[in-house]
């Protein structure tokens, strides 16, 4: 692109702003600006003036799931059908490793972080040894795929590298780099900059984890490979079981396009996304978008009606996953503090929210497939998110959970 054609394409949409310091940069200052103008596609929604459209929801009914006792009456039947879908190549484990983890302010990608307190025991390697659980019963590693954003790919495959995958096998390991998205000034809708020649770039949430594996050629992989599930994971819940053969036998025997580890609502007002039917499709209805009558309403058995909320632990079958290709994610907003250059060169750290970042979700991946079995798993020995420092998921609670489960710290 040249700085004709971006002017032209700027101005059209109001964001010429973004050439002001180009006069001042060297000529590979200026070359990288341009090419990171002509990978900008400012025709959608958010760079649209009128302002960011409000996704509209469908008609909510609540999911049934397969829950602890009929898992437990089954166990072995669906353990032997996941060990040997897992034997015979056609599993892959996904981990989501590109987020900014802003929440626990850890100046480095969250699975850096140690967790031990009397050893070291970082985030990556507690998901690595539960994955290990599964490789050493099936005999074979499964495939796993890291994704990290254009800011921690180099640290997470330095530290990974390091720490000789914490016993994993290395070539059974790949990397691929989430897309990132631009953001913009929350009051007018200006594409934020971070140096003269850096338009501020976030990474663009978890729902694009499978295009941007496309994008990486990371799906020649899986169809040389033969893969035809996809487990994907949070990086931060240190409990999870990863590639569990009871899951992935009983969405196998379900006939489920995928499946959802969920687990059952402490109270009806727990801050958490629950699967359910939207329009007849799973999906997941997040707590704010809850009606009361939605959050209190109760089966003839006594339990509550919307009660199985997601751990974002989800089996996907690739087949069904390629359609979601072409379609367009709905867009999630994130209204955060984004530091950033102002348009007279001064630099602003603010103390308020003043940006809008663009995601994807996963979740919405999950309204794509036909069906999801949803699979119910307990609490305290699968769900330990890392999300804080202290209080509600934080450091402090999943040590305590870790310890409860026997793992030392
Ligand atoms: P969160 O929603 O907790 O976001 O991610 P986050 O960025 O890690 O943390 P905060 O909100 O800034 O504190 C849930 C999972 O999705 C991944 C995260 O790494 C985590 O595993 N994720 C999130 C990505 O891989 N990419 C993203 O752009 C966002």
């Amino acid at each position: 692109m040249t700085y004709d054609e971006a002017l032209i394409y700027l101005t059209k949409h109001h964001q010429e702003h973004l050439l002001r310091f180009y006069e001042t940069l060297t000529v590979s200052q200026q070359e990288s600006l341009l090419s990171q103008i002509a990978t900008l596609d400012l025709d959608r929604p958010q760079f649209t003036a009128g302002g960011f459209p409000k996704q509209k929801r469908g008609k909510f009914e609540p999911l049934g799931a397969l829950t602890l006792d009929k898992i437990a009456a089954n166990k072995e039947k669906y353990h032997a059908i996941g060990i040997e879908a897992i034997r015979s190549g056609k599993v892959g484990a996904v981990l989501l490793a590109g987020g900014q983890g802003s929440r626990l302010g850890f100046p480095h990608p969250k699975g850096m972080y140690n967790i031990g307190k009397t050893r070291e025991l970082y985030i990556f390697q507690c998901l690595i040894q539960n994955l290990m659980q599964v490789t050493d019963a099936a005999g074979v590693f499964v495939p796993l795929f890291i994704m990290t954003s254009e800011n921690n790919d180099a640290e997470t495959r330095a530290f990974l590298a390091e720490h000789a995958y914490f016993g994993y096998q290395a070539d059974r390991v790949y990397f691929f780099r989430q897309e990132t998205e631009p953001a913009v000034d929350a009051k007018t809708g200006k594409i934020l900059m971070s140096a003269p020649d850096q338009i501020v770039l976030s990474p663009n949430g978890n729902g694009g984890w499978f295009s941007s594996m496309q994008r990486a050629g990371m799906l020649d992989v899986t169809k040389k490979l033969g893969i035809e599930w996809l487990n994907v994971f949070a990086v931060d819940n240190v409990l999870q079981q990863i590639a569990d053969p009871v899951f992935i036998g009983a969405t196998i025997v379900s006939g489920s396009a995928s499946g959802g580890k969920v687990v059952s609502k402490a109270t009806p007002d727990e801050r958490v996304g629950v699967l359910c039917l939207e329009d007849g499709k799973p999906s997941i209805v997040e707590y704010y978008e809850m009606t009361d009558e939605m959050r209190t309403r109760r089966d003839s058995d006594g339990n509550l009606a919307y009660r199985f909320g997601v751990i974002l632990n989800y089996l996907f079958r690739v087949e069904d996953l390629k359609r979601t290709l072409n379609k367009d994610f709905p867009l999630h907003i994130a209204h955060k503090k984004i530091p950033h250059m102002t348009e007279n060169g001064t630099w602003i750290e603010p103390e308020e929210n003043n940006g809008y970042k663009f995601e994807t979700l996963v979740l919405d991946m999950v309204h794509m497939q036909d069906s999801c079995l949803a699979f119910e798993v307990e609490r305290a020995k699968e769900f330990a998110p890392v999300k804080n420092p202290d209080g509600v998921d934080s450091v402090k609670t999943a040590q305590a959970l870790l310890e409860q489960n026997g793992v030392l710290l």
